[in-house]
């Protein structure tokens, strides 16, 4: 699966962000501490190769309602290779400010949990705004927002401009310790509506 990212990278680096998947320390980070156990509406942002959305099936309750959304086809088709037929999750090829659409395909209520692993620091600032507006509107009230980013990256000016747009949007920002294991090394963002 290290291939099939390091490919995509090559050819699409800016939606990519990065050059192999995260690890199984981050995966385990993000989906901790936003009370997903008990979320019955829960969706993912920019899966990949699915090691977040592993961490999540383990983690959710057999009920709640489930989808990743995967704008790169390859990726996705790979998505739908490892979890099409598992029952648990819905897998879309589509973009994530369609959160709506696709809560509104699965008649699913507004997100208890979103998990993101979209590569922010690559997008450009509108594209910033239009996904965190998406992801705002489509999350319950007291909602979870998990995110993550990599710690060298916050030497850049853009990446605290978005630590301080999350500011903006969302009425608590907690930063988690570093998770070394996972290159590079980053830490997560939770985010409360
Ligand atoms: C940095 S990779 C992270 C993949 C995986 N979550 C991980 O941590 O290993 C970012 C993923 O987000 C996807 N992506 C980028 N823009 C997206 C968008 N607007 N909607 C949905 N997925 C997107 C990319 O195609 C890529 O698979």
């Amino acid at each position: 699966m290290k291939g099939v990212f390091l490919k995509q990278f090559l050819k699409n680096p800016t939606s990519i962000g990065a050059i192999c998947p995260s690890s199984k320390a981050l995966a385990r980070e993000i989906t901790s501490k936003v009370e997903l156990k008990s979320a019955l509406n829960i969706a993912e942002l920019g899966p990949g190769t699915g090691v977040f959305t592993d961490a999540i099936l383990s983690l959710k309750h057999p009920k709640a309602k489930f989808f990743s959304v995967e704008l790169n086809e390859n990726m996705f088709n790979l998505m739908q290779k490892r979890f099409g037929d598992h029952n648990g999750v819905t897998v879309f090829n589509d973009s994530a400010t369609n959160l709506k659409n696709m809560r509104n395909e699965l008649m699913m209520e507004k997100l208890d949990v979103i998990v993101s692993g979209l590569p922010w620091a690559s997008f450009p600032e509108s594209l910033q705004d239009s996904l965190l507006e998406a992801i705002f509107n489509n999350l319950h009230d007291e909602g979870y927002f998990a995110t993550f980013a990599y710690v060298q990256g916050m030497l850049l000016p853009a990446a605290q401009k978005f630590k301080k747009k999350l500011k903006q949007h969302f009425s608590e920002v907690e930063k988690s310790k570093v998770v070394w294991k996972n290159t590079p090394p980053a830490f997560v963002y939770r985010c409360r509506k």
